[in-house]
C-alpha cells in the first residue's frame, strides 16, 4: 500500500523515482569508542555559537528570501557576483565567539539556497569560484578554530533550491523547477562528495548538522491526504561521516526521534520539553544522546536588516541556564552582515554572555540537572556540588530537593553567605533570605 502511494506520488510529481522506503538510518549501528567519547565531550560543552551566513545576507531579509520572494535561481544566482565581505576576519570572529564562553561554532557550509560557502569541486556555485572575494572563508575559520582551540562544526542543508537534480521540495514548483530534471541519485552523490570534502579538507570537525529533512514531505495535492515520504540516503551519508572522521558527530534537525547513526537530539527554538515554536514532532527526550537547542539572538537566522528584536543579555543568559538545567547545550545563532562583520548588537550580547560565563561557567559546563525544572528555576550539578539557579522567588522562600543528600551546606554562589538548611532522610530544604536579587540568576551552591 505504502509502496503504491509512493510510486503514484512520484509519478504525479513527474520526478525521477525516489527509493520507495521509509528511511531508518544505519541498521544495527554500534557507535565506536571515539564517537561515544565525542558525544560525551559535546554534551559537556553547553554553549555553542551558530552562524548563518551566505549570499542571502546581501539582501538583508533572512536566509529564506529566495523561497519567500519566489526568486528563481536564474535571478538569485546573480548575487555571488557581488559578494565581497571586505571586513571578514576569521581571527576576530573566533575570538569574539570564544569570549562568550562557547566551546564550538556551527556554521552554514551550504544553506537551502544551494550556495556553497566553501571551496568545493562539486559545483562552481561556491564562494571561491563564483564571488570576487574568492576566499574559502570556512577554511580560514576552521584554521582559526584550531589555533584558538574551539571546535568547528558544519551545518549542511539537505534541501537545494538551486540545483536541477534536487527532486522534491515543497517549494520546487514555486521556484520554477522542472521536475523532469530531478535526479535524486545524482543529488545524493553530490551531497556525499561535498561531505567528503568538508571532512577531508578542514581538519577535525566536531559535527555535521543536517537541516531540511522535512522537505521530503511534498505538500499534498488538494484533496490528497497522505504525505509522501522518501529516502534521504541517511544510511549512506551517516556511514560515510562515521568512516571519514569517527569522532565527528551526526546531528539532524528533523524534529523527530533519532534514528541509528545520529549522535545528538536537536530541538529548534525551544528548550527540551517545551514546544512554544511548534517545531517538535515528538515529546520524547533522549536520555542517552546529548541534547542541543538552537535559538536565534534576534528573530532571524540569516542577516535581516530590519530585525532589531534582539533578545536582552538577561534573556540570553537565562536561556543558557534553562537549557543546561534541561541537560542540553544551547546553540545560539548570529547572522553576520554582508560585509563580513558580526552585527554590533550581537557583539554586545557576546560580551554580556562572556562576563557571566566567566564568573559562573563552573555551574554550567559539564553539569547535569538533579531534578525537573521548577517554577523557581533549574538545578545543575557536578563534582559533588549542586547548584540551584533561582530565577523566580520560590513560594514561601524555601526550596526542597526531594532526595537524600550527603551535602551539609547551602551558600550563595560567589558571595559565600550561608543559608539555613534542613535535612531529612529523603529531602534537603534551603531557606532563602526574604529578599534576594533573582532578576538574572541567584545561584545557591549545595555541598
Ligand atoms: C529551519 C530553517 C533554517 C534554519 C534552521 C536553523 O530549519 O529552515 O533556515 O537554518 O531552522 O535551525
Amino acid at each position: 500500500m505504502i509502496l503504491e502511494l509512493l510510486v503514484s506520488a512520484a509519478v504525479a510529481l513527474g520526478a525521477a523515482s525516489p527509493s520507495p522506503k521509509i528511511e531508518e538510518g544505519i541498521k544495527n549501528f554500534t557507535p565506536s569508542q571515539e564517537e561515544l567519547a565525542a558525544r560525551q565531550r559535546f554534551g559537556e560543552n553547553r554553549l555553542g555559537i551558530f552562524i548563518h551566513w551566505g549570499v542571502y545576507s546581501m539582501l538583508g531579509r533572512g536566509e529564506w528570501v529566495m523561497d519567500t520572494e519566489r526568486i528563481p535561481f536564474s535571478d538569485y544566482s546573480m548575487l555571488p557576483g557581488g559578494f565581497y565581505p571586505s571586513k571578514f576576519n576569521a581571527a576576530e570572529w573566533v575570538s569574539a565567539i570564544k569570549g562568550t564562553g562557547a566551546k564550538y561554532i556551527t556554521i552554514t557550509s551550504r544553506h537551502h539556497d544551494g550556495f556553497s560557502m566553501f571551496a568545493t569541486k562539486q559545483s562552481p556555485y561556491n564562494i571561491v569560484d563564483a564571488t570576487p572575494f574568492g576566499r574559502d572563508v570556512l577554511k580560514e575559520l576552521a584554521d582559526e578554530c584550531q589555533k584558538q582551540g574551539i571546535t568547528h562544526n558544519f551545518y549542511y542543508s539537505l534541501i537545494d533550491w538551486g540545483r536541477e537534480d534536487y527532486p522534491f521540495g515543497r517549494d520546487g514548483n514555486k521556484l520554477g523547477k522542472d521536475p523532469q530534471k530531478a535526479d535524486f541519485a545524482h543529488y545524493l552523490d553530490f551531497m556525499c562528495a561535498q561531505i567528503t570534502e568538508l571532512l577531508t579538507n578542514y581538519g577535525p570537525i566536531g559535527c555535521i548538522w543536517f537541516d531540511g529533512d522535512w522537505d521530503r514531505f511534498p505538500k499534498p495535492a488538494p484533496g490528497e491526504e497522505t504525505k509522501v515520504d522518501f529516502d534521504w540516503g541517511y544510511e549512506r551519508i551517516y556511514t560515510l561521516i562515521h568512516k571519514l572522521q569517527p569522532g565527528c558527530l551526526v546531528a539532524n534537525n528533523h524534529h523527530r526521534i533519532n534514528i541509528p547513526g545520529e549522535d545528538v537530539q536537536l530541538f529548534e527554538r525551544d528548550v527540551p520539553g517545551e514546544d512554544t515554536a511548534g517545531y517538535s514532532r515528538t515529546s520524547y527526550i533522549s536520555d542517552s544522546l546529548p541534547l542541543e537547542t538552537c535559538q536565534t539572538m534576534n528573530k532571524s537566522w540569516g542577516f535581516d536588516i530590519k530585525d532589531h528584536k534582539f533578545k536582552t543579555g538577561q534573556e540570553i543568559i537565562r536561556t543558557i541556564i534553562r537549557t543546561a538545567g534541561r541537560n542540553a547545550n544551547l546553540l545560539l545563532n548570529i547572522g553576520p552582515q554582508p560585509d563580513g562583520q558580526i552585527p554590533a548588537t550581537s557583539l554586545e550580547r557576546f560580551k554580556e554572555m562572556g562576563a557571566w560565563m566567566q564568573a559562573n561557567g563552573e555551574t554550567i559546563y559539564a553539569t547535569h540537572p538533579v531534578m525537573k525544572p521548577q517554577p523557581w528555576g533549574v538545578t545543575t550539578a557536578k563534582d559533588g556540588k549542586i547548584w540551584l539557579h533561582v530565577m523566580e522567588y520560590p513560594e514561601g522562600g524555601v526550596i526542597t530537593l526531594p532526595m537524600k543528600l550527603k551535602a551539609k551546606t547551602a551558600t550563595v554562589y560567589g558571595g559565600g553567605q550561608a543559608l539555613k538548611v534542613k535535612k531529612t532522610k529523603d529531602s534537603f530544604t534551603v531557606t532563602l533570605p526574604e529578599s534576594i536579587d533573582c532578576s538574572l540568576d541567584y545561584i545557591i551552591e549545595i555541598r
